[in-house]
C-alpha cells in the first residue's frame, strides 16, 4: 500500500493528480451539490466511489451527479434537507436500498449567516444550529446505524477555522462549527470500538458560494482583514487532500483528529 502511494506520489504533477483507490466504496457527501461538497465528490467518484450526493438544492444536486456520470463516474443525488430527522432518515434508508452499505460519510453541508451580534435573530441563530450542528448530529446518528453492525465505518467532518477561533460578525456559525469539533471528538471515542473513525477538517477561507456570500460584509475589522486579500482564498480542490486521506486507510491510525487546511497563519 505504502509503496503505491509513494509510486502514486511521484508520478502526480499537480494535487489534483493524486487519485487513491475507493473502487466502489459507497459514499455519502451532505452538501455535494456545489462548492467543498461537489469538489469532494468529483475527486472520490474520479477514484472509483459510488458518491452519494445529499442535498437540498435538487437542481445543482442532479446537475452535479450528471456532470460526474458523464466524467464516467458513479454518481446519484438524493434530495435531503439535513435538519429534519425525517428527511435524513429517508436519505440514508434510500442509499442503503440502493447500495446495500455505507462505508463512508463526509459530513459537509453547512450554511453562513454572517451579521454583528446584536442583530442575529432567534431565527438565525437557529438556522445555524440546525444545519451546521444538528445536521451533523443527525447524520452521524443515521450512519452509524448502518456501521456498527459492520464493525467499520469512516466518518470525515467539515467544521471550519471558525470553530477553533471564533470570528467576527460570525458568532452563530462559529459556535455551531466548535461544537462539531467537540461533538465529533466524543463520539470518535465512542465508536472506535467499532471499527469506526471520525476525523475533523478545519478549513480556512475558500473560494465558494458560502464566502462569495459574506464578501458584502464591512473588512475593516482585523478579523475580516482576511477578506481583502484575495490570496488567503484557497480552491475547493485544495480541500479534497486531506478529505482522501482521512477516508483513506493511509490514516487508519487517525481517529478524533482535527486538520487545520489554510494558507495564511492569520485565521
Ligand atoms: P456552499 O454554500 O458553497 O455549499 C454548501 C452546500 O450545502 C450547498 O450545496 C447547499 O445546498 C448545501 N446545504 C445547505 N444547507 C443544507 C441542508 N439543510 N441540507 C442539505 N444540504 C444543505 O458552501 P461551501 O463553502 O462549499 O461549504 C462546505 C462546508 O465547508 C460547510 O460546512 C462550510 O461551513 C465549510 N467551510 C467553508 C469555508 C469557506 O470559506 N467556504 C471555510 C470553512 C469551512
Amino acid at each position: 500500500m505504502v509503496r503505491q502511494v509513494i509510486r502514486q506520489v511521484q508520478k502526480a504533477k499537480k494535487p489534483e493528480d493524486f487519485v487513491m483507490d475507493f473502487t466502489d466504496k459507497v459514499i455519502v457527501i451532505t452538501g455535494g451539490a456545489r462548492g467543498i461538497g461537489k469538489a469532494i465528490a468529483e475527486e472520490l467518484a474520479k477514484a472509483g466511489a459510488i458518491v452519494n450526493i445529499a442535498d437540498r438544492d435538487r437542481l445543482q444536486g442532479k446537475q452535479t451527479a450528471k456532470e460526474i456520470c458523464q466524467n464516467n463516474g458513479k454518481a446519484n443525488f438524493f434530495y435531503a434537507d439535513i435538519s429534519s430527522k425525517e428527511s435524513v432518515e429517508q436519505l440514508f434508508a434510500e442509499v442503503m436500498a440502493n447500495s446495500g452499505r455505507i462505508d463512508i460519510l463526509v459530513n459537509n453541508a453547512g450554511i453562513h449567516n454572517a451579521c454583528p451580534v446584536m442583530e442575529i435573530s432567534l431565527d438565525e441563530w437557529n438556522a445555524n444550529m440546525d444545519v451546521n450542528l444538528k445536521g451533523v448530529f443527525l447524520c452521524t446518528q443515521e450512519a452509524l446505524k448502518y456501521m456498527m453492525p459492520n464493525q467499520k465505518g469512516i466518518i470525515v467532518n467539515i467544521a471550519s477555522g471558525a470553530g477553533l477561533r471564533g470570528i467576527s460578525t460570525s458568532a452563530a456559525y462559529s459556535a455551531s462549527k466548535a461544537g462539531v469539533i467537540a461533538f465529533s471528538q466524543a463520539v470518535a471515542d465512542e465508536v472506535k470500538h467499532y471499527g469506526i473513525r471520525i476525523n475533523v477538517i478545519c478549513p480556512g477561507p475558500v473560494k465558494t458560494g458560502m464566502l462569495e456570500s459574506i464578501m458584502g460584509l464591512p473588512h475593516d475589522r482585523p478579523e475580516t482583514a482576511f477578506l481583502n486579500d484575495a490570496t488567503n482564498f484557497m480552491d475547493p480542490k485544495e480541500i479534497v487532500g486531506a478529505v482522501i486521506f482521512l477516508a483513506s486507510d493511509l490514516s487508519g491510525s487517525m481517529n478524533a483528529q482535527v486538520i487545520v487546511m489554510r494558507n495564511t497563519n492569520r485565521w
